[in-house]
């Protein structure tokens, strides 16, 4: 596995090709500077969002600033800009990156002071929107489906709360490339809550399953696009808690995100799903989302490479 592309390693080495917009000003990546003294970076003390750019457009933009406010008011940040504000400045920073296939990353933080653990008086936030190409999705993972390995889920009680602090995720995520899985799935009191950048479904008897959107997973915009889809298909759909046993014994394991829109899981752990490719249920659904998005209309991973970063 060791050679083989991986979805979410990153390389140091390879320029940005992309544009900031940090406190009202257009600027590229090198000159973008925050202060040492940003309680983003001192507390974690801040929220975000990722937004899919397909041909130009922003994908779903609607829900995900929406989702911002909610993640600004759960830690009691006054957002300095509108949401109409928000989706202009995206919509203006895409247009000048010249990217079609980007993402779109939205990060505001309770703003640079002096570091004393209450929030600062007087402190504006900070606001960074940066734009990139979109990260290659590995061919094999479209065609194949992707191996996950759970942990133990060691994260806070509001993982409802999009909120930069995400070192649990990144410890789980990486444990899981060493032990050669593409993604890490959290277990809390036996029950599967989501992954570590992805929520987590499951065909059971031919019903679609998620877990509940409560305060112990993030309720991804691709998840509730997703089970908008797969009534529409005219499958049952549940939000119920789903016991790692049951994962294991699916007949599909799918999970969706922004970035991944939705990929098979064809292997939990050392369980292998139903027949060991991705199934049936994921390819109508995949298939349709991909039928929404805008822009042209091409086939399921068509777009996706066969590389790494
Ligand atoms: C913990 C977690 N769950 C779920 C998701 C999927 O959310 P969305 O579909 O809105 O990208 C993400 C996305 O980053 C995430 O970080």
């Amino acid at each position: 596995m060791k050679n083989e592309a991986k979805l979410t390693s990153t390389r140091a080495d390879v320029p940005d090709r992309g544009l900031v917009w940090l406190n009202g000003q257009f600027m590229d990546f090198a000159a973008a500077r925050v202060s040492v003294e940003d309680r983003g970076f001192q507390f974690g003390d801040g929220i975000y969002e990722t937004i899919r750019v397909y041909d130009g457009t922003p994908f779903a933009i609607e829900q995900h600033i929406e989702r911002l406010s909610r993640s600004a008011a759960a830690i009691e940040l006054e957002l300095p800009m509108s949401g109409e504000e928000f989706v202009t400045i995206a919509q203006e920073l895409i247009a000048r990156s010249g990217l079609k296939e980007a993402e779109v990353y939205i990060q505001v933080t309770r703003g640079a002071a002096p570091r004393l653990h209450p929030f600062p008086i007087g402190v504006s936030p900070t606001v960074v929107m940066t734009v990139r190409p979109v990260r290659p999705i590995p061919r094999r993972f479209r065609e194949r489906g992707i191996v996950v390995k759970t942990f133990p889920d060691e994260r806070w009680a509001r993982c409802d709360i999009k909120t930069i602090c995400l070192l649990p995720n990144v410890l789980a995520v990486e444990r899981a490339r060493r032990a050669g899985a593409d993604e890490a799935l959290f277990v809390r009191d036996g029950l599967v809550t989501e992954g570590t950048s992805s929520n987590v479904f499951i065909v059971h008897r031919g019903e679609v399953v998620t877990p509940p959107a409560d305060h112990r997973i993030l309720a991804g915009v691709t998840r509730g696009l997703v089970l908008e889809i797969a009534r529409g298909c005219g499958y049952q759909t549940d939000e119920r808690e789903i016991p790692l046993s049951d994962l294991k014994a699916a007949s599909e394991v799918f999970i969706t995100s922004t970035v991944k829109e939705v990929l098979a899981v064809v292997r939990v752990d050392d369980a292998v799903i139903g027949n060991g490719e991705p199934g049936d249920v994921f390819r109508r659904l995949y298939d349709v989302y991909r039928s929404q998005l805008p822009g042209r209309r091409r086939a399921p991973g068509s777009e996706s490479v066969e590389e790494s970063r």
